[in-house]
């Protein structure tokens, strides 16, 4: 007889990230609905491309999870709903705490109501702060430097909490930054505001912005410009379902980071980005940034090795030319021809 396909509740699945674990959740065979309040998710693309059921509701919203969880059977949560701007969380860190850290507590609460044990989360290199040595291990000490860091960390020891407590396995992810496009194009980066360093290239390249801001042309690095660690969607996507079969495996909980091991300058992204687009992009340098470490580059041994998460997409040109054809498409209204 043929089993039912798990379904697997994917908050904040109608953003960047969450939207191409949807796709990679059902490639894998897992029957997926989307939780999401669409603050700054895109319903079509739940609806229209990925075809799965969405539920626009909010993480903090302990009446609504519970009867969910009492209607469905749910066999784990991927937890992407979060606020992630750095910047904002610095300015107003109450609504990172009230969001990121209480709404992810009565999402665990709801869980543990209902006997449901299984959690993946979104967390962040920006736990580490700024890293003492590169690449970054997962036992890297933890020193976050803004709001945002902050609440990613506090909620890592919350799970570690209740693993202990109650027995709710999860597995944390931290990504580095996370970039590109669905190599078929059917998904993409669509933040507003955009603050992510290869979509706002693009979108010069695209005549929607006059020029990118480069901060920092100072910093102890070949080209003087700060390097990070570009990480695929579709890699980092493929590692969700790797962790989530790992916890439904009966595997521990576990901790893993998610790059490549090694970065590219800013220098060298737009410089790409210029070929890839055969377009000018112009470059306005300005003063460093505080609290931009000059190099960020995490190594993800331990995931290829527990998980047997092998990257596909980790030259930057495909990185770069799947965001470029997700830009096009997307923005071909606003596309302004050289
Ligand atoms: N983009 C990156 O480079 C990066 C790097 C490290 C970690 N992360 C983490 O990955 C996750 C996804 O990031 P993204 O870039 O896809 O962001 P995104 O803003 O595109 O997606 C987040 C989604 O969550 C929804 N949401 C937010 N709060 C919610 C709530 N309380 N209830 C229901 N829905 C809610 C938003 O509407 C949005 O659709 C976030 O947790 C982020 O902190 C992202």
């Amino acid at each position: 007889m043929l089993q039912e396909p798990s379904t697997i509740l994917v908050t904040g699945g109608a953003g960047y990230i969450g939207s191409h674990a949807v796709l990679e959740l059902q490639q894998a065979g897992y029957k997926v609905i989307v939780l999401d309040n669409l603050v700054y998710g895109h319903r079509e693309l739940v609806q229209e491309v990925l075809k799965t059921e969405l539920i626009v509701g909010d993480t903090s919203d302990r009446s609504l999870l519970d009867q969910l969880f009492a209607s469905r059977e749910i066999a784990a949560v991927m937890h992407f709903a979060a606020y992630a701007y750095v910047g904002e969380s610095v300015t107003d860190p109450a609504k990172y705490y009230r969001n990121n850290v209480i709404g992810t507590l009565t999402l665990l609460e709801a869980m543990q109501a209902a006997n449901l044990n299984k959690f993946v989360f979104s967390s962040t290199c920006a736990t580490y702060g700024i890293p003492e040595t590169v690449p970054i291990p997962e036992n890297h000490p933890q020193h976050p430097i803004n709001p945002y860091g902050a609440t990613k960390l506090m909620v890592e020891r919350i799970l570690a909490d209740f693993d202990l407590a109650y027995g709710l396995q999860s597995v944390c992810f931290r990504y580095f930054n996370a970039a590109g496009a669905d190599p078929e194009g059917r998904l993409g980066e669509d933040h507003n505001p955009e603050t992510h360093l290869i979509p706002l290239v693009l979108q010069t390249a695209m005549g929607m912005r006059d020029c990118i801001k480069v901060f920092g042309t100072d910093y102890p690095t070949p080209d003087g410009t700060c390097i990070r660690d570009y990480i695929h969607v579709t890699d980092l996507a493929a590692a969700h379902v790797l962790g989530l079969d790992h916890l439904l495996r009966g595997g521990k909980s576990a901790t893993f980071n998610l790059g490549n091991g090694n970065g590219f300058s800013v220098k060298q992204v737009i410089d790409a980005a210029r070929q890839i687009t055969q377009r000018d992009i112009k470059v306005l340098e300005c003063d460093r940034r505080p609290g931009d470490p000059p190099s960020l580059v995490g190594s993800g041994e331990r995931a290829r090795t527990v998980l047997g998460w092998n990257p596909q997409y980790s030259d930057l040109h495909q990185i770069l030319t799947h965001a470029w054809n997700w830009h096009q498409t997307r923005h071909a209204s606003e596309l302004i021809q050289p």
